[in-house]
């Protein structure tokens, strides 16, 4: 795991949009997996500043998002495709056919689930999933307790989470209990992994699976098990990492190493 520590969240969203365009640059018909919520706006303010300025097209990139609430449909305002589309879609030239949010509405969930799978497999597979985190550690909504090999499917939401995301609701709005999400076992199949926390609410989950063990209660932690993540951290999301002056050390080898400088 690549952990990378940098001063301020703006610093954060840069560096994830940096590797986001690489991608698609490297790649113009790239498979991206997509997460909501606050952690990601500034990397999607980015990409969409790197889009008005012309250097990029996102016109053959395909997307699928992480997650959506059961209950609610495509133009409820505080569905996941709204988001996506109010933060990102609509602000760049995103094909919409090829974006897939997983419908909050489907009739028969086990054969939606198992059709947004076999979406994600028919595009070829995901090229760069990014991720944010929960306070419990979850990622997309693989709450405490997911299995590590899940697939995409109905989960119940933790009080905590819906909390945390009762932000975005107003007042006297529910948040939904359920959501459809792709699986630990699902995200762990993509080719590359960026995850991005920030804020020091978020630096007792950061702490948890990056250094913590492997466990179903930080799905997070599953992570330790694939081979190409990278993790972005503002300065209050790393404060409780024990190891940060040996990821910083790591950090600079790997830079000379791109960078074809001797590293010893
Ligand atoms: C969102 C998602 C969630 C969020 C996490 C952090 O699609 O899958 O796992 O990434 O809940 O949310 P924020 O960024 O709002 O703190």
């Amino acid at each position: 795991m690549r952990v990378i520590v940098l001063p301020t969240a703006d610093d954060v969203s840069r560096r994830a949009a940096e590797v986001i365009l690489g991608c698609v640059q490297k790649k113009s018909k790239a498979v991206l997996g997509l997460a909501t919520g606050s952690t990601p706006l500034g990397t999607y303010r980015e990409l969409i500043i790197a889009y008005c300025a012309g250097k990029i097209s996102f016109r053959e990139v395909t997307t699928f998002n992480l997650d959506e609430y059961v209950g609610l449909g495509p133009d409820h305002p505080q569905s996941y495709r709204s988001f996506m589309r109010e933060h990102l879609f609509s602000k760049a030239d995103f094909d919409e056919t090829k974006c897939h949010v997983p419908d909050g509405l489907a009739s028969d969930y086990e054969d939606y689930c198992e059709s947004y799978e076999q979406e994600i497999r028919d595009s070829g597979g995901i090229d760069l999933q990014l991720l944010g985190i929960g306070t419990d550690g979850h990622i997309a909504f693989n709450e405490p307790g997911s299995s590590l090999a899940s697939r995409v499917r109905l989960k119940a939401l933790t009080k905590e989470t819906r909390a945390d995301n009762s932000r975005f609701f107003a007042t006297g709005d529910e948040v939904p209990h359920l959501a459809v999400t792709m699986g630990v076992g699902t995200i762990l199949e993509a080719r590359r992994i960026l995850l991005l926390a920030t804020g020091a609410n978020k630096a007792n989950a950061v702490r948890a699976f990056i250094e913590g063990p492997v466990t179903a209660q930080v799905t997070a932690s599953s992570l330790q098990l694939h081979p190409h993540v990278t993790v972005l951290l503002d300065e209050p999301a790393a404060e409780w990492l024990q190891r940060r002056d040996y990821y910083n050390e790591i950090e600079q080898i790997q830079l000379r190493v791109e960078q074809r400088q001797p590293v010893a």
